[in-house]
């Protein structure tokens, strides 16, 4: 907190800081105003406004529809909504992997238009080049291995990465990769905790585990998961704090039910008028008959 009583922005030394003085970093996905302010209010170190909006929020089955303009609103919606912790645009699928001067054009509409902190981007050596010129534009950039969800069909599904040795080496290389092209940290998605461990030692970077283990820098969730909004699907790396949809359906149900029955909207919902305007409505209403 600052002196004035508002949380202090974090920043990128910040996060560093936590992660040599091995205090966790929290971070949690959130897409709207009143979700980024409950997030800033929960004293959230970073929000991740991530394309996993396509299926949480916009009904896809899939976060690979969702495109650069979907993306940018719901960035924009957040930013409103926090200040204080450090904001992190998800790049769709398709808007880094053509070209990386493409990439550095999109990222720079997260960053310019929806006043985004960093982007994120999926991937290890096949996206590097998009990465480094990113970077290079003085853009931070979060980097995402293990489980990359935009290409989970390359991938033959949702499925824990790094299984086996050679697996686990190529994403140990793909993060020496991002740590050196100048990635601010990495985020780990369902990989066995015992890599994450490794590479999480090795890195000077942080690294924000999601389904990676208890040794990361740092761990981000899905806000519908956590709460409980979102029953489609649920990984085994999700815990849920709290059951909010039946809360909400009933409080919907009761609402409809008062509406049928006409106890809403009681006298204290509803506008009272003077007895005289009402007696004059009426006298002329009468000469209009
Ligand atoms: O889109 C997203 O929410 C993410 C997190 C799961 C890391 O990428």
């Amino acid at each position: 907190m600052s002196v004035t009583g508002r949380m202090k922005k974090m920043t990128l030394a910040e996060l560093n800081r936590k992660k040599k003085a091995d205090e966790k970093i929290t971070m949690l996905t959130a897409y709207d105003y009143p979700g980024a302010q409950m997030a800033e209010e929960a004293g959230m170190d970073m929000i991740l406004v991530g394309d996993s909006l396509a299926m949480t929020v916009l009904g896809h089955p899939d976060t690979v529809s969702v495109t650069m303009d979907e993306m940018l609103h719901h960035c924009k919606a957040v930013q409103r909504g926090a200040t204080a912790p450090f904001l992190v645009g998800d790049m769709p699928f398709m808007s880094y992997h053509a070209d990386p001067f493409e990439a550095v054009k999109n990222a720079g509409r997260f960053i310019k238009e929806a006043r985004m902190d960093a982007v994120k981007l999926e991937g290890g050596e096949n996206v590097l080049p998009a990465i480094e010129a990113i970077v290079k534009a003085g853009i931070p950039v979060l980097g995402h291995l293990g489980l990359t969800p935009q290409t989970a069909t390359a991938l033959s599904g949702y499925k824990v990465q790094g299984k086996t040795a050679a697996a686990a080496r190529t994403i140990i290389e793909d993060a020496r990769l991002l740590e050196n092209a100048g990635c601010f940290g990495i985020v780990l998605e369902a990989i066995p905790s015992p890599l994450a461990e490794l590479i999480t030692d090795e890195m000077n970077i942080p690294t924000i585990g999601i389904g990676a283990g208890a040794a990361c820098d740092g761990q981000v969730l899905v806000y519908h998961d956590i709460l409980g909004l979102y029953d489609q699907f649920k990984p085994k790396f999700v815990k849920q704090y709290a059951e909010i949809k039946p809360l909400i359906v009933k409080a919907m149900k009761t609402y409809a039910d008062e509406v049928r029955t006409g106890a809403f909207p009681g006298p204290e919902h509803s506008f009272s008028m003077k007895k005289e305007e009402l007696k004059s409505l009426l006298e002329r209403d009468m000469e209009w008959v």
